[in-house]
């Protein structure tokens, strides 16, 4: 017997060799008949497109014939041809259809039909198997790779930092609790509290909201380093943007001041969109596609002004727009759904907080581009950012986008012991938890920056998906564990 060759449906696609045997495996996605051949359209997940396998109906029994369903896992021999349909170069010409896993047409509910997201979301265990999910968990890797080579071929040191603590390091106390206590019968001290001196740690530990706190004392050895890790929240934000359990990536620079963080982070944020334009083609050129159609059924004057390929396009082209937060406040003041009461939240006074809708009116109305807003009021901001001279603004940065808002939020760091002490006790934050932040301030303390990249807030600018739930193979939200 001649031996034949594996090839997944990307490589069979991109081949030339017409009259080589392959093997070909994968799941069926259609298969549709006429009088003496049946086509079968195959996908494994190496690419976008399908493989079509043409079966003349004389070489294929009639029982495996009826398991070949849509969902139903194959194994093909067959020949590679020059295929005579449109749509595609290559095909394969059966020689033997074997079936792997059948899937019960009257079960399987990924149907060859327009299914909804919020229905996709309900199958997650199946999703991957749809075009969109493909695409989409094609780029996240992508992104994935790309994000360790920026950061690597720039002579940073890749940094896990735990999962588990004892610290808060956005002080928000927004944390989920990590304990082995029995909750029905907690043991209790002398005064009646919780006594979590008997718990697993021997004191209260969550899951980490931000590995910051920890990439600082390795950026005050190795002077660049980055983590790139999962950090959960349990804020209860049931929007498009937020999740409960998300990743992360915080560069975090030793001599570095709030305009080298901002440059890192424009840098950063033009490499990643380059990379994924050379190396995400096809995907982008799917999920283009489809997010045209979806504007199709928006009204006219929610209609995106910019296809998704124009809008990375746009991130490319445009130098990032840098305002103070104070300048932003003027702004949206006199700005015209403020004065018509069209925000839900109004811009009266300098303080308040910036909203999603202040963030995208800048960004996507008044600048036209993306924008980094720095020197943000310190009452709204964590205790680890440096003071400014006025007393009353921090040197933090965050950085919007179109569509997202907020996708990147950092600052330069309090370097001085004396202000951070003093941070810490307005902020009523436990030193005794921190101690060992601390400790850095008074041994070789240097300026030093860093942010938090959003890693499905960015997944969503790339696909053009319009809820965080589809970004991540499996969304954790408010009242959602589910897969
Ligand atoms: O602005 P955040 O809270 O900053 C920090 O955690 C800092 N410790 C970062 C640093 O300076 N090293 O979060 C950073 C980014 C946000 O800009 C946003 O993109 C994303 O993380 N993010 C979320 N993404 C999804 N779901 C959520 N609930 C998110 N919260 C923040
Ligand atoms: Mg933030």
């Amino acid at each position: 017997m001649e031996k034949i060759k594996s090839r997944n449906v990307k490589e069979s696609l991109d081949s030339r060799d017409y009259g080589t045997k392959v093997n070909v495996k994968g799941w069926v996605r259609t298969k549709r008949g006429s009088k003496n051949v049946v086509f079968i359209s195959l996908n494994d997940g190496s690419t976008i497109h399908n493989l079509q396998i043409v079966v003349d109906l004389e070489k294929i029994n009639e029982q495996t014939l009826n398991n070949v369903t849509t969902g139903a896992a194959i194994s093909v021999d067959g020949e590679l041809v020059k295929s005579l349909g449109s749509g595609q170069a290559v095909e394969v010409n059966a020689i033997t259809v074997d079936v792997l896993g059948t899937a019960d047409p009257e079960e399987y509910p990924l149907q060859p039909k327009k299914h909804s997201l919020e229905f996709l979301r309900e199958i997650a265990h199946l999703r991957f198997r749809t075009s969109t999910f493909g695409a989409i968990a094609r780029v996240r890797h992508t992104m994935i790779f790309a994000i360790h080579k920026f950061f690597n071929d720039r002579g940073f040191y890749n940094i896990h930092t735990p999962i588990i603590t004892a610290a808060d390091a956005e002080g928000a106390g927004e944390m989920f609790r990590v304990s082995v206590l029995n909750p029905e019968n907690p043991l209790r001290d002398e005064s009646g509290s919780i006594d979590f001196k008997q718990d697993f740690f021997g004191r209260e530990t969550n899951l980490t909201v931000s590995g910051q706190l920890e990439a600082e004392l390795a950026a005050l050895a190795l002077s660049k380093v980055y983590t790139f890790g999962p950090t959960f929240r349990a804020e209860n934000s049931n929007t498009s943007r937020h999740l409960s359990e998300f990743w992360m990536i915080e560069p975090e620079v030793a001599f570095s001041d709030i305009n080298d963080n901002m440059d890192l982070a424009e840098d950063m944020l033009k490499y990643l969109v380059q990379y994924a334009l050379d190396h995400c083609q096809d995907d982008l050129l799917f999920l283009n596609k489809r997010q045209q159609d979806e504007e199709k059924n928006k009204k006219m004057d929610q209609r995106s002004p910019m296809t998704l390929l124009e809008k990375l396009q746009f991130v490319l082209d445009n130098d990032f727009l840098r305002i103070t937060y104070s300048e932003a406040i003027d702004i949206l003041k006199n700005s015209k759904p403020n004065k018509k009461k069209k925000f839900s939240y109004l811009v009266e006074k300098w303080g308040v907080d910036l909203q999603s809708e202040h963030e995208r009116y800048l960004v996507e109305k008044h600048f036209k581009k993306p924008v980094i807003i720095s020197d943000y009021p310190k009452n709204i901001k964590a205790f680890y950012m440096k003071l400014n001279d006025d007393g009353k603004t921090v040197r933090a940065m965050d950085v919007l986008f179109p569509q997202i808002g907020e996708i990147i939020g950092g600052s330069q760091r309090e370097e001085s012991y004396e202000k951070l002490m003093q941070r810490i006790k307005e902020c009523n934050i436990s030193e005794k938890d921190i101690w060992w932040y601390i400790e850095t301030r008074k041994f070789g303390t240097v300026p030093h920056s860093g942010y938090g990249f959003g890693f499905e807030r960015f997944i969503q600018f790339l696909t053009g998906m319009g809820n965080i739930r589809d970004v991540i193979p499996f969304p954790r939200t408010p009242k959602n564990a589910e897969f």
